[in-house]
């Protein structure tokens, strides 16, 4: 099935090599559901099932020569693999893992990025691919190569194309993380009471690949995620979560800024677990919250 996308041989071994860490995870989620001793970079406990995930994904990648370095949610620095590589590739192995004792969906999500650019220019321009596995009834996989976007579903006889539409303007849902907020932030807060009297409904899953498949699928809503004072510039994390479900979003026609307001995708990165705040979605409603909440007028 990947034969059939439009991919350079290298990104196709690299899916390849991908493909089965999903259904591995779910093989072996009853054995790692407690905590681990670990507490990862962003100051989170790692669950046993992050460090599995994580290093399924480190296996998988083996014997990939132009995989050059690798940044992961569950290591604490930059892991250099091959010398002559030419990518940068940067993961979560395991988003939403909070909620694994619950029986919901998960993420995977990686952003494949040319690793002499990725501090040096616009995110646009340094990320070569974005792609996530939604991890819940089935396993779904969305990929961003050169703003076309790829959707595969995983049924049982193997991963079937799936229709993707383009992201509304007007959203219908909303997701609004970080509602400690609310009791602070006025315009926040005057913003999703009003948006949900006018017919918003609440969307909310708390593993941000889940949320965005879900704005995807149903080509529409918006995602919020504001800083706060503990997070400065946003808990979300940038090179591994924002940008490549940004690239992926972007590229159906949806909008995906900061909480200054500046696109994701225009942004330079200097650190590979820098955070960010995030508001992405139907253009309009960005649009909307930039001004409203944001106080930014156009
Ligand atoms: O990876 C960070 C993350 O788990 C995202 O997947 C999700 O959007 C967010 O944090 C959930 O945060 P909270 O538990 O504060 O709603
Ligand atoms: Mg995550």
């Amino acid at each position: 099935m990947l034969s059939n996308i439009n991919l350079p041989f290298e990104l196709q071994r690299l899916l390849e090599n991908l493909i089965a860490v999903p259904n591995n995870l779910r093989a072996a989620t009853s054995k790692y559901l407690s905590e681990s001793s670990n507490v990862n970079v962003h100051g989170e406990q790692s669950m046993q099932l992050d460090l599995f995930a994580n290093d399924l994904v480190k296996e998988s990648l083996v014997g990939l020569d132009f995989i050059h370095s690798i940044a992961s949610e569950e290591e604490d620095e930059l892991i250099y693999m091959n010398t002559n590589g030419k990518y940068l590739l940067c993961f979560d192995p395991l988003d939403g893992s909070s909620l694994i004792n619950t029986n919901q969906a998960v993420g995977i999500v990686f952003a494949l990025y040319d690793k002499d650019k990725v501090f040096n220019v616009p995110l646009k321009e340094s990320l070569i691919m974005s792609f996530y596995f939604h991890i819940g009834k089935n396993n779904s996989l969305l990929i961003n190569y050169k703003d076309n976007i790829t959707h595969l579903e995983y049924l049982d006889d193997g991963f079937h194309v799936k229709d993707v539409n383009t992201i509304n303007e007007d959203a219908n849902n909303i997701a609004p993380g970080n509602l400690k907020l609310l009791s602070t932030n006025t315009r926040y807060k005057d913003y999703i009471l009003s948006r949900l009297e006018s017919g918003l409904k609440l969307r909310y899953f708390a593993c941000l690949i889940s949320d965005i498949h879900f704005l995807l699928s149903k080509a529409g809503g918006i995602f919020i995620y504001l800083n706060d004072d503990k997070h400065v510039n946003g808990k979300l994390r940038l090179l591994y979560e924002v940008a490549p479900v940004s690239h992926i979003i972007c590229a159906l026609n949806a909008k995906s800024i900061n909480h200054t307001g500046q696109n994701i995708l225009d942004l330079i990165p200097s650190n590979i677990h820098q955070n960010s705040s995030l508001v992405a979605g139907s253009s309009s409603e960005v649009d909307l919250f930039t001004e409203l909440v944001l106080n930014i007028k156009e």
